[in-house]
């Protein structure tokens, strides 16, 4: 979703005749969006904010922007205030569409222009196209902010209440994202499956809208939540044929008592059900997920859950976090923290489970051959190209091709070997 934002404000700025810099060095305007779900985002960005501060001293032009979920928190506006001082502009996650107005009247007057809205009830839509970091596929935005309040996170306050688009909206915005030569859409919202329109439409249905748009060759959507997703959810994996065959499905925990006490309104055995119905109607379907070790009060007891349910699933990959406490969250004051050795430890043991899983699983496609979209050049090897399957496996390959041939299209790939992340294979 910040990349998505990211996207719009690169929009905007294109639009203001803006042109990109490569690097902010040489930039005469910065916009730095931010993350603050844990903790060492927040410490990043106060890394890369005090590093601009020589460049403001030598150039009082340089105008320097902060946006995101950072400024939401007030804390950290005041923090900003205080330490540092030389930031020109500050807008939020629910104001973004003010970004150019700030900026004018920062260059007209001079004056520091710090503009942040709690809980906006009316998000604009842009008439603005974001800058696609993609040609062939995009973000889209379905549902703005979250009302799940689990209790470690921060993004309830940082994005505000949850506020479903409505599905002509989205539907007219991915028309037009095809003839613009989108092949794959990527839907948005912390929580999908609780969208529900003005016209009581449901994440379902709009499933089955975009699946009718011509040019759309793809579907992906993030993120599920497990107390929200319905059968009539699950079952647009067997009805939508554009619906690529992967789901992200955080569970945080195996264990019942640290599901409650995280406020997810799931259990375990619940979450065991989703996943064979999802396995049952899309048999080949591959599972992420997000897990957080060391939550207060996990005994060694709840770990195991976890493990024991990272060995039932199986996942094709899973995003691990260390606990982080985050200022104004109910469990940043729960008192039975984990000390930071035995969380180590069962983070490295959760690490191992969940590499060998997706390493055993790569072994499937070996040998297969796939429909890829090309997204570029490789990332570790500039002589190869990287592109994703239909349920979002990384795959490098080499090819004849050049690559302004096969950007964006769909090759045909063969596997050809398997590693943890990645597959790796040439093209057919
Ligand atoms: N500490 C650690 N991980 C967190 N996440 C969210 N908040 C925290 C936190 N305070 C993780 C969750 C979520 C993912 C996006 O980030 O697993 O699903
Ligand atoms: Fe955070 Fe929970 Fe909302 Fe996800 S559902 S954004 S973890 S509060």
């Amino acid at each position: 979703m910040n990349e998505h934002d990211s996207e719009s404000i690169a929009g905007l700025l294109e639009y203001m005749n803006y042109v990109y810099s490569e690097d902010p060095k040489d930039a005469d305007v910065v916009v730095m969006n931010t993350c603050s779900i844990r903790e060492n985002a927040d410490k990043r960005f106060f890394g890369v904010l005090g590093q601009f501060k020589k460049k403001k001293r030598e150039n009082r032009e340089f105008i320097i922007c902060v946006c995101g979920c950072m400024p939401q928190q007030t804390h950290i506006v005041e923090k900003i205030k205080k330490q540092f001082s030389w930031v020109d502009i500050i807008f939020g996650t629910q104001n973004i569409g003010q970004f150019p107005e700030l900026l004018e009247r920062r260059l007209k007057t001079g004056k520091k222009q710090y503009d942040i809205i709690a809980n906006n009830p009316d998000l604009e839509e842009s008439k603005i196209k974001p800058k696609r970091l993609y040609k062939h596929k995009a973000f889209v935005n379905i549902v703005f902010g979250c009302n799940n309040f689990c209790t470690y996170c921060v993004v309830p306050y940082t994005r505000g209440r949850e506020k479903s688009r409505e599905l002509e909206k989205i539907i007219s915005e991915i028309k037009y994202l095809a003839k613009d030569g989108v092949k794959e859409v990527m839907l948005l919202g912390q929580n999908v499956d609780s969208y529900k329109d003005i016209k009581e439409n449901d994440f379902a249905d709009l499933l089955q809208a975009v699946n009718d748009v011509k040019g759309i060759e793809r579907i992906r959507f993030m993120t599920s939540h497990p107390k929200d997703i319905s059968d009539k959810m699950i079952d647009c994996f067997a009805s939508c044929h554009k619906l690529c065959k992967s789901i992200h499905l955080p569970i945080q925990s195996g264990s019942d008592t640290i599901l409650k006490r995280m406020n997810r309104h799931y259990d375990s055995s619940k979450y065991l059900k989703i996943i064979e119905k999802l396995r049952k109607t899309a048999p080949d379907i591959a599972i992420s997920t997000d897990i957080i070790v060391g939550f207060p009060g996990e005994t060694e007891d709840d770990f195991q859950k976890t493990l024991d349910i990272v060995e039932k699933v199986r996942y094709d990959s899973a995003f691990t976090f260390i606990y982080s406490p985050r200022k104004g969250t109910p469990a940043a004051k729960f008192t039975d923290r984990i000390s930071e050795d035995v969380i180590r430890e069962r983070f490295n043991r959760l690490i191992e489970s969940v590499n060998r899983i997706s390493l055993e699983k790569n072994q499937k496609y070996l040998g297969k051959e796939y429909d890829i979209i090309v997204e570029g050049l490789s990332k570790n090897d500039e002589s190869r190209y990287a592109g994703r399957t239909d349920d979002f496996k990384l795959v490098n390959f080499t090819s004849d091709k050049s690559l302004n041939e096969i950007k964006g299209e769909t090759v045909k790939v063969l596997i050809t070997d398997c590693k943890t992340f990645s597959l790796e294979g040439k093209a057919v």
